[in-house]
């Protein structure tokens, strides 16, 4: 399993020693949660993003508040809800400084053009506007904006495929040429840590981070220096991409929940999203980040693709990185 106390925001604030850390989980038992709870300054409150009640427990009394509400589970329609809500209930509990976890606006950026409709993208730019509208008045606020996990190299969607000649692949719909902004998890705690500390600077900032930018050529290069194994990159259609990683057939957005969960129209299909997902990030729309301020906060931050990748002891093969992955895999062991 991951090192929680080294790819968490919540395992730099805790190794500190300068804050308290509430954490909010569904489940107070769970391996990760019980990870998170040996930090040392860590207590975790029994609650979920989509219960107002439970986020006036968890903001009450607290100087600070780091929001990353999942997109995979709550939908995009709940989460651009429960962001305003969890804005608005912070200010109303007096909160002194919320930070966003935020994703660009990928519709906006494309020019509203609904082939660019991501809603796990959306749902996370759009509530991020909102917040920093409402200026610093009452509540300071910052934005801390991430583009794909480095670590989705790891597990997720951007893990290789090992060839039966021991070439690893990676088979998706980008173009081998475009960079991706990939953020690696190992460095977002001390970015966080940055903003906490220094609210005079951080506050209305929207602060976009990049450990790299790297196409998957790159990628492959990059792989075969490190490893000495035979890597490739193979643009195939989305259709052909979806038919090899789609959870389950006809899998909607928040497929973790399983298939019969109760949805409406607004939750998208896992195809429709990941599909409008590799046409953004594929077609290099992304404005770059201003890597000058990340060099200031974070002067030790990985800067490369190859540092990462030595630094991780990458082998192409596939770990466990997010949880709702592991919580899939634990549903249908015991189903
Ligand atoms: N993967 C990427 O490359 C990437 C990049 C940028 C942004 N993101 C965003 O990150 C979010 C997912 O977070 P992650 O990457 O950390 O995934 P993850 O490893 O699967 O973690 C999901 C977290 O959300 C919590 N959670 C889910 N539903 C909850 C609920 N109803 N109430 C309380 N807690 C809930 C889970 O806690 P418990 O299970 O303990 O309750 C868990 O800690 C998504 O919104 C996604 O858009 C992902």
């Amino acid at each position: 399993m991951v090192d929680m106390k080294e790819i968490s925001i919540i395992g730099a604030l805790s190794q500190s020693g300068r804050y308290r850390v509430r954490a909010l989980t569904r489940n107070l038992e769970s391996p990760r949660a019980k990870l998170i709870s040996d930090l040392p300054n860590v207590t975790l409150v029994r609650g979920s993003q989509d219960n107002q009640e439970d986020l006036h427990n968890l903001f009450r009394g607290a100087h600070g508040a780091w929001v990353n509400l999942d997109g995979f589970t709550l939908g995009e329609k709940d989460e651009l809800f429960y962001g305003f809500r969890a804005y608005e209930i912070a200010r109303s509990e007096r909160v002194q400084h919320y930070v966003w976890a935020n994703i660009e606006y990928a519709l906006e950026n494309a020019g509203f053009d609904e082939r660019f409709h991501c809603g796990h993208m959306d749902s996370k730019g759009r509530v991020g506007k909102f917040i920093l509208s409402l200026g610093q008045d009452g509540m300071k606020s910052t934005l801390f904006s991430t583009g794909p996990y480095m670590d989705m190299l790891i597990g997720g969607l951007l893990v290789p495929r090992e060839q039966p000649d021991g070439t690893f692949a990676w088979v998706n719909p980008a173009p081998s040429d475009v960079k991706l902004p990939l953020i690696a998890l190992l460095d977002v705690g001390i970015y966080n840590l940055w903003i906490f500390d220094n609210p005079g600077k951080s506050a209305g900032m929207d602060l976009s981070v990049v450990t790299d930018n790297v196409s998957f050529a790159e990628i492959a290069e990059t792989f075969t220096e490190i490893t000495g194994k035979k890597a490739a990159h193979v643009t195939v259609p989305f259709e052909k991409f979806a038919s090899m990683e789609e959870p389950y057939p006809n899998a909607f957005v928040n497929w973790v929940l399983g298939p019969d969960a109760a949805r409406d129209n607004s939750v998208m299909t896992w195809r429709d999203n990941f599909g409008s997902w590799w046409e953004y990030w594929g077609g290099g729309i992304t404005k770059p980040r201003d890597v000058a301020i990340l060099d200031r906060i974070h002067p030790t931050r990985i800067r490369s693709l190859k540092d990462w990748m030595e630094k991780v002891g990458y082998s192409g093969h596939r770990r466990s990185v997010l949880k709702m992955v592991d919580d899939w895999a634990e549903k249908t062991r015991t189903n």
